[in-house]
């Protein structure tokens, strides 16, 4: 029995999401959903998609592996995309004093925050970095998460910045989890270049953004664009560069003051952009008009107490949006699925429809794969979750609770809550 070979049939719900590029508007609450569904999956790919009994007949079960999902819903594997998962120490300090009453920017401001985890990160062995990414895959997994991105930015100098891209890129090869690089250089200014921002990008554009194109150790280019971190302009300089170099845009934007990174993103043709709580309504259009996909963060704006980013509005106004934890050791620090599911249905005026369609297709729009990942369709990657129920509202309705029995990764069973890790990975 080839390796990748593998039939889910008679799902009570198969979810599949249908589509190969962003859903926007009311596109993005048709979850294409098949009853009593069957998938079939050829080397990893997806070949077969439809009614169990239409299906089934005309399959060999003996040439596969076979699960009966009979009482529990099948949906694409979901995206993070957005999460800077690869870095050394902690920061629970910081969590204390924002219960006091500090905010993020102060903490930044007095020289604490991002600038913290690039000590212990450029202290941090390459294999350091490694050993603890692993464990956070592992976690991830567990959700349902079956590609992930993954940031640079706790080096803000070229040893380090390419020290946790390289993690990743061997994270990659040994992990069933696919990992989408993005380099954030620029995530904040380093000590040694505090005042002198300018020379700062310069340093970036000239020293190691053209190693990161040529090594391909980065499909994206992102900056922390912010009042009191990376201007519009000092943004529109790096990302410009990176665009030359044949990398794709995605980048924080808006996410504590309104600095016009919604328009920036759509004036660059950016694949995404992030955090955007408090985007301008004319952004936000010029954003849906350009294709750019909003990437929603509501565990950061919960962890920080701010407000949350305007889904509803972006939706009405056809923005596709995507949603992702912003899993990192500072304002976020969670890889956790149903939480993200509660804040957006909750809080954010989603519908669990809209939740689904941003953690899967849009998500995967959001690092330019929709046409490979995001659902299940003919021809994509086998990257399927299977729930412990029989329907895809039951994941915010138990509420925080994971809800993922089974992950399958180009068509190979993953994860299974019934068996410890060492019996998954040999089925
Ligand atoms: O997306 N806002 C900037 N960057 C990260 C936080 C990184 C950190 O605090 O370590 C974010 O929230
Ligand atoms: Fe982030």
């Amino acid at each position: 029995m080839e390796k990748g070979n593998l039939l889910v049939k008679n799902a009570s719900e198969l979810v599949t999401v249908s589509g190969y590029q962003a859903k926007a508007g009311k596109e993005m609450s048709d979850l294409h959903i098949i009853e009593n569904g069957t998938v079939v999956i050829e080397n990893g790919i997806i070949t077969q998609v439809g009614k169990a009994n239409e299906v089934v007949k005309q399959i060999d079960e003996s040439k596969y592996h076979v699960i009966d999902a009979t009482g529990k819903a099948v949906l694409p594997g979901f995206v993070d995309s957005h999460t800077h998962f690869v870095f050394g120490g902690y920061r629970p300090d910081e969590f204390s004093w924002r219960l006091q009453g500090v905010s993020y920017m102060e903490i930044m401001n007095r020289g604490g925050g991002i600038v913290n985890t690039v000590k212990s990160t450029r202290e941090a062995s390459k294999e350091k970095l490694i050993n603890e990414g692993r464990k956070r895959l592992d976690s991830m997994l567990t959700f349902g998460v079956t590609t992930v991105e993954g940031k640079s930015g706790y080096g803000l100098d070229y040893e380090t910045e390419i020290k946790q891209l390289d993690a990743m890129q061997e994270l990659d090869q040994e992990h069933p989890i696919d990992i989408v690089k993005t380099f954030l250089g620029a995530h904040a200014v380093p000590k040694e270049y505090k005042g002198k921002e300018d020379a700062f990008i310069t340093f970036m554009i000239e020293k190691v953004l053209p190693e990161v194109a040529e090594r391909k150790l980065a499909q994206f280019c992102d900056i922390f664009c912010e009042e009191n971190v990376f201007s519009i302009e000092q943004s529109r300089r790096l990302l410009t560069e990176a665009k030359k170099l044949g990398m794709g845009i995605k980048f924080h934007a808006d996410e504590i003051v309104q600095i016009g990174g919604a328009e920036l993103a759509a004036e660059l043709g950016a694949t995404s952009a992030d955090h955007l709580l408090q985007a301008s309504d004319q952004g936000i259009k010029d954003m849906a008009k350009a294709g750019v996909v909003a990437t929603l963060l509501p565990g950061t704006a919960f962890s920080l107490k701010e407000s949350y980013a305007r889904a509803r509005y972006m939706i009405d106004n056809h923005c596709p949006v995507a949603l992702a934890t912003d899993l990192n050791p500072g304002s976020c620090f969670t890889e956790s699925i149903p939480l993200l599911f509660a804040l957006a249905t909750l809080y954010m005026e989603m519908t669990t429809e809209e939740a689904v369609t941003a953690l899967t297709l849009n998500g995967a729009a959001a690092l330019g794969r929709a046409d490979k990942i995001g659902s299940i369709d003919v021809g994509k990657q086998g990257d399927i979750v299977i729930l412990e129920f029989p329907s895809y509202n039951y994941i915010p309705y138990h509420i925080g609770v994971n809800t993922v029995e089974k992950v399958i990764k180009n068509g190979v069973l993953v994860f299974d809550k019934e068996k410890k890790k060492e019996e998954t990975f040999k089925f």
